[in-house]
C-alpha cells in the first residue's frame, strides 16, 4: 500500500482529526449568526429547513470533501490535479479567497473579541454599548471609501491573533494544528456548558428560550428562510473552503471517513443548538430587565455579540465582568481553532505543490495575513467586512461547492470515491450519494445562486455605491478566481502530482 510511504504529515489518532474538523467548523458563525438567523427566520421553524439542509447538503458534501482528500491523498490543489489536470485551479481557488479573504476579516473579528474580552473587566463600554462600540471603538467613518485611520487596540490584538496562529501552524500537523484542538475543543465546550447554564437561569430566561424554540411555520414557504439555512450550512461546516479536503488527506489508509464526517456535522451542529440557548435566554433576560419587547433587544449580527451582550454583561451585577470574560473567551477559542485550519489547508497545498519548508509556508502566509487584514481594522472597516463577507459567501462558497460536485460528479468517476469510502468505513453510501452529489445538490444550489443573483442586480447591497461593490465585492471574487489559474499553471516541484488515489491503486 504505497500511500502510506507518501511522507505525507498525519493525525495522531482519529479523534485528533475529528476535532481539528471540530475545530474548523465551529467558530464565530455557531454562536451569533446561527442564533440570530434562527430568530429572524422564524424561530423553531428554522430548525426544520436547518435540518434538511445539513441532511441534504451538508452531511452529503461534508462526505464528499473528507472522500476526494482521503482517496486522492491531497490537499484541495493536489486533490483536483488528480481528478484531472484542468481542474487544478478549482483546488486553489477557496483556498485564495478564505485565506486572502474570509480569514483577513474573521481574524478582525477575533481581535475584536480579544479586546472586548480586556473591557470586561471593568465593563469599559459604560452606559451605552452601542456608541461605545461604533464610535470610540471601531470610530466608524461613513462610507468604505472613508478608509481614515487604523484603529490602534484592535490592531494589537489582530497581531496577538496572528502570532499565536502562526505559533499553532509552525509546529505542524500532530503537534500544532491537532495539540491545539485538543486543548480547545474541550475548552470551548466547557466555557459554553458553563454560559449556557449560567444563561438560562437568569430571569426572564424563558422568554427568549420560548422565542427561540417557538415555530412560525409560515415562515416555511419564504424561499429566503431555505437560501438563509443552506448558506449557514456552508458556512459552519467550513465547505466550499478547501480546508476539509486537506484535514481528510492527513488521514491513513484505514480511517472510517463518512462516520468521521457525519460525526464532525452533528458535533457543528449540535455545538449550534446548544449556544442558540445561551444566546436566546440572555436576550430573554435582557427583555425582562429592561421592559422592552424582544424584538427590540435583538440587533444585526454584529451588534448581538458587541453591543447587546456588553449591555447583558452590565446588567448581571457583580458577576457580570467574570460572564463577559468567559464570553468573549470562548468566541476567541472557537475562532482561533477556525482560522488556523485555513492557514494549514494553504500551507498543505502549497506545500504538494513547490516543496517548500512549512515553516518558511507558515511564516510568510501569517505575516501576508496580518498585512492583509490591516485594512479591515481602520475606521471604513467594518463596511469593508461587510461587503467581502457577502459577496464571498453568497458566491465564492457556493460557486466552490457547485463547481466541485459538478467536476467530481459528470468529469470524474465518482464512484471511485464512494467505493473507497465505503471500503474503509463503517457506514456503505448507497448509489444514491452519486445522485445526491451529481443532481441535487448542483440543482439546489444553482437555485440559490440564481435567485441571489438576480437579487444583487435589482438592488445595491446593503444601500452601498454600486462603484463600492464593484471595487471590492466583485473585485475580490474575481482576482481570487485569477490568481487561481496564475497558481494552477506554475509547473509541479514536486512529483506529488504522479502518484494514485487509494481507490485505484488496489
Ligand atoms: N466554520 C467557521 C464558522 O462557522 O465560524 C467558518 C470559518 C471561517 C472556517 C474561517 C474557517 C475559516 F478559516
Amino acid at each position: 500500500m504505497s500511500s502510506e510511504s507518501t511522507g505525507r504529515s498525519t493525525w495522531k489518532s482519529r479523534t485528533g482529526f475529528i476535532l481539528a474538523a471540530i475545530g474548523s467548523a465551529v467558530g464565530l458563525g455557531n454562536i451569533w449568526r446561527f442564533s440570530y438567523l434562527a430568530y429572524e427566520n422564524g424561530g423553531g421553524a428554522f430548525l426544520i429547513p436547518y435540518i434538511v439542509a445539513l441532511l441534504t447538503a451538508g452531511i452529503p458534501l461534508l462526505i464528499l470533501e473528507f472522500g476526494i482528500g482521503h482517496e486522492r491523498i491531497g490537499s484541495a490543489p493536489l486533490a483536483f490535479r488528480k481528478i484531472g489536470r484542468r481542474w487544478e485551479w478549482l483546488g486553489w481557488w477557496p483556498l485564495l479567497f478564505t485565506m486572502f479573504g474570509i480569514v483577513l476579516y474573521y481574524s478582525v473579528v477575533i481581535a475584536w473579541c480579544v479586546d472586548f474580552m480586556f473591557y470586561s473587566f471593568n465593563l469599559s463600554w459604560g452606559d451605552d454599548p452601542d456608541k461605545f462600540f461604533f464610535e470610540s471603538f471601531l470610530n466608524l467613518s461613513s462610507s468604505p471609501t472613508e478608509i481614515g485611520v487604523i484603529q490602534t487596540p484592535i490592531l494589537i490584538s489582530l497581531f496577538i491573533v496572528w502570532l499565536v496562529s502562526w505559533g499553532i501552524i509552525v509546529r505542524g500537523v500532530s503537534r500544532g494544528v491537532e495539540l491545539a484542538n485538543r486543548v480547545f475543543m474541550p475548552l470551548l465546550l466547557l466555557l459554553t456548558l458553563v454560559l449556557v447554564f449560567w444563561s438560562v437561569n437568569l430571569e426572564g430566561a424563558m422568554v427568549g428560550i420560548s422565542a427561540y424554540l417557538k415555530p412560525d411555520f409560515t415562515k416555511l414557504g419564504d424561499p429566503d428562510v431555505w437560501i438563509s439555512a443552506y448558506g449557514q450550512i456552508f458556512f459552519t461546516l467550513s465547505l466550499g473552503f478547501g480546508i476539509m479536503i486537506a484535514y481528510a488527506s492527513y488521514m491513513p489508509y484505514n480511517s472510517n471517513m463518512t462516520g468521521s464526517a457525519v460525526i464532525t456535522a452533528l458535533a457543528n451542529c449540535g455545538f449550534s443548538l446548544l449556544s442558540g440557548f445561551g444566546v436566546f435566554a440572555i436576550l430573554g433576560f435582557m427583555s425582562v430587565t429592561q421592559n422592552k419587547p424582544l424584538e427590540e433587544v435583538v440587533t444585526q449580527s454584529i451588534g448581538l455579540a458587541f453591543v447587546a451582550y456588553p449591555k447583558a454583561i452590565s446588567l448581571i451585577g457583580n458577576a457580570g465582568p467574570l460572564f463577559g470574560v468567559l464570553f468573549f473567551l470562548s468566541l476567541t477559542v472557537a475562532g482561533v481553532s477556525s482560522a488556523i485550519s485555513i492557514v494549514e489547508a494553504f500551507v498543505s497545498g502549497a506545500e504538494d505543490k513547490f516543496g517548500i519548508n512549512r515553516k518558511k509556508l507558515a511564516t510568510l502566509l501569517c505575516v501576508l495575513g496580518f498585512a492583509g487584514s490591516i485594512i479591515f481594522t481602520t475606521n471604513g472597516g467594518l463596511f469593508w467586512l461587510d461587503i467581502v463577507d457577502h459577496f464571498i459567501n453568497n458566491y465564492g462558497l457556493v460557486m466552490a461547492g457547485l463547481l466541485e460536485c459538478i467536476v467530481v460528479g459528470w468529469f470524474f468517476r465518482l464512484d471511485i470515491i464512494r467505493k473507497h469510502l465505503n471500503k474503509v468505513s463503517k457506514m456503505q453510501l448507497g448509489v444514491w450519494w452519486n445522485w445526491v452529489i451529481k443532481l441535487c445538490l448542483p440543482l439546489f444550489l444553482t437555485v440559490i445562486l440564481l435567485n441571489q443573483l438576480v437579487r444583487e442586480f435589482s438592488v445595491a447591497y446593503g444601500g452601498y455605491s454600486w462603484a463600492s461593490l464593484i471595487g471590492i465585492g466583485w473585485s475580490w471574487i474575481g482576482i481570487t478566481f485569477l490568481v487561481s489559474f496564475i497558481f494552477a499553471v506554475q509547473p509541479w516541484k514536486t512529483d506529488n502530482h504522479l502518484a494514485k488515489g487509494r481507490g485505484e491503486e488496489l
